[in-house]
């Protein structure tokens, strides 16, 4: 594995037809988007996993909604950096592509990539837990919490909590892509969640070329072609060899998050 910055990614992306990428929530950082893991990830004296939970919701859906209101509230204000924009022009070239994230926060499709799976939903979408309808609602702050459904029914998040099934189809197109694809990128996860941490390891187990981006070491840092550490939003550009698509000035250094 070579971790140094000469990088065999470019000539093999041009021979490429198949191309998967897999990123987390250090993709957003420079964005202004706490991360889960990191010491900005808490809200209160709270902790993500003691609030992304159906438990959770049922035992208190105002204070869950709280939560999510100011998660909604920061994101809102974050604009796309130069990695989300990098990976949507990798997919502008890409015959088949597919951006796997973990993100909840929408920046990815803001920055312009299309061939998304969200896997663990969207801050920006609600679902009744009565008549299960999903619609988005882009309301932040909310008028009222917790919201209700037109039928009356509690409006959750529709995202994926702790002890959740994922959704059934991304999670196929997932897996699809990671046994397909001749190129794995892996932006910005701390690759401990499940089972989006395994994705990396079937990719390479299929043969792809496996290239992670992350600030630190990680448990896929071993099982990686390539491992490149510092910010996504200065490594990718370069590493993918790509003009960044012009987009609007982003909050470049990680610091504080944007404010809600
Ligand atoms: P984590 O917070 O676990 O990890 C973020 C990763 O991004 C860490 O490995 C950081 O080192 C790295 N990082 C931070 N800033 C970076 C930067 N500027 N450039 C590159 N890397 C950077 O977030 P995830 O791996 O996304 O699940 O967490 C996975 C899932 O766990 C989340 O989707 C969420 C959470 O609990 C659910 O809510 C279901």
């Amino acid at each position: 594995m070579s971790r140094s910055g000469a990088s065999k990614l470019q000539g093999r992306l041009r021979r490429a037809r198949r191309v998967a990428v897999l990123t987390g929530a250090g993709v957003s950082a420079e964005s202004g988007v706490p991360t889960f893991r990191g010491t900005d990830g808490l809200w209160r004296q709270y902790r993500a996993e003691d609030l992304a939970t159906p438990e959770a919701f049922r035992r208190d859906p105002g204070l869950v909604w709280e939560w999510y209101d100011w998660r909604r509230q920061l994101v809102a204000t974050c604009q796309p950096n130069p990695a989300h924009r990098a990976i949507a022009a990798l997919e502008r070239d890409a015959p088949e592509f597919l951006l796997i994230t973990q993100n909840v926060d929408g920046l990815h499709r803001k920055a312009g990539s299309v061939r998304v799976v969200e896997l663990h939903g969207n801050l920006w979408r609600v679902r009744c837990v009565r008549d299960e309808r999903t619609t988005e609602n882009l309301e932040a702050p909310l008028q009222d919490i917790p919201p209700r459904c037109t039928c009356g029914g509690l409006l959750r998040p529709d995202v994926v909590w702790f002890g959740e099934a994922l959704p059934a189809e991304d999670l196929r197109r997932a897996f699809e892509a990671a046994e397909s694809c001749e190129i794995f990128l892996v932006v910005g996860t701390s690759a401990v969640v499940q089972p989006a941490a395994s994705l990396p390891m079937i990719a390479r187990e299929h043969g792809a070329y496996v290239v992670e981006v992350n600030l630190e070491p990680t448990p896929l840092t071993s099982t990686a072609h390539e491992s490149h550490h510092g910010k996504a939003g200065e490594i990718l550009p370069h590493l993918l060899g790509l003009t960044p698509v012009p987009g609007p000035p982003s909050p470049v250094p990680q610091g504080p998050p944007c404010s809600p």
